[in-house]
């Protein structure tokens, strides 16, 4: 099985959640490739069975350089014709979406957007959504943020908690697609 990561990270919240994805498909034997979404333009997402993508929350929503990402990926598959009204399902393609937020107001609904939103890339281009995953993080630079907010005191999150959760909830989706 092949899986490929993107994610962006301005602060490391998102990247230590994909780093934690990454070591968990090498050391359950998936042949995985790590990439930052900068470096994510050339990959064909077709040629993995497994894809997951992540960001942070900014005000609801991906930041700027995951949305331009989605926006050209989106072109590039529609100019090819990829992107099937009623989006038939392809067969063997699954795509897990994750969300790092502080939630300062709302809680998990400042991040539930984002999810959504690259959700409906990958659904569009017909993968099968297996996951959809929200972590706090802590709001790096503002320790109101991280400590009055909605969800309390939130410094250090991702905590060490919350990654093995995270390894727990992959080893599901490899056992949930492997039949
Ligand atoms: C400019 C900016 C805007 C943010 N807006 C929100 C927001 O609206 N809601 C929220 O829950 N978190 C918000 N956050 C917090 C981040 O989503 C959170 O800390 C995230 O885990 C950061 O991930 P990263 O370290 O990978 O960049 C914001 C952070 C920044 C820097």
């Amino acid at each position: 099985m092949k899986a490929l990561i993107i994610y962006w990270s301005g602060t490391g919240n998102t990247q230590k959640v994909a780093e934690t994805i990454d070591n968990t498909l090498k050391n359950s034997g998936v042949d995985s490739v790590l990439k930052p979404v900068k470096e994510a333009g050339d990959e064909d997402l077709y040629d993995y069975d497994l894809v997951f993508i992540g960001s942070p929350s900014f005000m609801w929503q991906p930041p700027e350089p995951v949305m331009r990402y989605i926006k050209d990926k989106m072109n590039h598959y529609r100019e090819r014709d990829y992107v099937k009204l009623s989006s038939p399902k392809v067969p063997g393609k699954y795509g897990v979406v994750f969300a790092t937020y502080s939630g300062p107001h709302t809680g998990v609904n400042e991040a539930i957007p984002v999810g959504k939103y690259i959700g409906q890339f990958l659904e569009h281009l017909g993968f099968d959504i297996v996951g959809e995953w929200y972590y706090v993080g802590e709001f790096h630079g503002s320790e109101e943020n991280s400590t009055k907010g909605r969800l309390g005191d939130i410094r250090g999150r991702p905590n060490q908690q919350d990654l093995d959760k995270l390894a727990g909830d992959v080893k599901k989706v490899l056992e949930k697609i492997s039949g």
